[in-house]
C-alpha cells in the first residue's frame, strides 16, 4: 500500500481538491487498491469545515464527486505516510519543520513531480479555483506516474 497526505493551509480548498482529483485518477487507472490517500492542513482555522464551496463547484462541473471534513496535520500523517505532498512553499517550510530530519525526505512539493518549483496558484487570494483545479491535475497525474513507474 502506498500511503499519500496531501497538504495546505486550511483544508478547505487545494489540499482536499488534490485529495479528490487523485482518487478519481487512481480509480479510473484501476490501481485504487494500491493507495491510501487522505489531505489536511498545516493549520486548525477550518478544522471541522467542508469543502469550500467554490471549490466544491469546481469539482463538480469536472464529475469529481466525494466529501471532506478539514482536520490539521498531526505527527500520525508525518510518520504513517509515505508522500506528505505540499501545494506550497509557506507549507513546505511548516511540514519540513514537524517532520524533522528523520521524515524530510517523504516530504514534496505537487508541481515538483511536473517538473515545476512553482507552487499551486492558491484559488484564496487568486479566485481562480479553474486555474488551481488545472494545476492540481497535471501535479496529480506526474506524481502518479512517478509512483508507478518506480521500481
Ligand atoms: P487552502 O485555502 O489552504 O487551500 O485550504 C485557504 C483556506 C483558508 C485560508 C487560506 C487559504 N485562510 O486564510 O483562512
Amino acid at each position: 500500500m502506498i500511503s499519500v497526505v496531501f497538504v495546505c493551509l486550511g483544508n478547505i480548498c487545494r489540499s482536499p481538491m488534490a485529495e479528490l482529483i487523485f482518487k478519481d485518477m487512481v480509480a479510473s487507472e484501476e490501481v485504487n487498491e494500491r493507495f491510501s490517500v487522505s489531505s489536511c492542513g498545516t493549520s486548525d482555522c477550518e478544522e471541522g469545515n467542508p469543502v469550500y464551496p467554490p471549490a466544491r463547484r469546481t469539482l463538480d462541473r469536472h464529475g469529481i464527486f466525494g466529501e471532506h471534513t478539514a482536520r490539521q496535520i498531526g505527527r500520525a500523517d508525518i510518520v504513517n505516510n509515505d508522500y506528505i505532498i505540499v501545494m506550497d512553499s509557506s507549507n513546505l517550510m511548516d511540514v519540513l519543520h514537524l517532520a524533522g530530519e528523520a521524515n524530510g525526505g517523504k516530504v514534496y512539493k505537487l508541481m515538483s513531480f511536473a517538473g515545476s518549483g512553482a507552487d499551486v496558484a492558491d484559488p484564496w487570494y487568486t479566485r481562480d479555483f479553474e486555474r488551481a483545479y488545472n494545476d492540481i491535475v497535471r501535479g496529480c497525474r506526474a506524481f502518479l506516474d512517478f509512483v508507478l513507474n518506480k521500481k
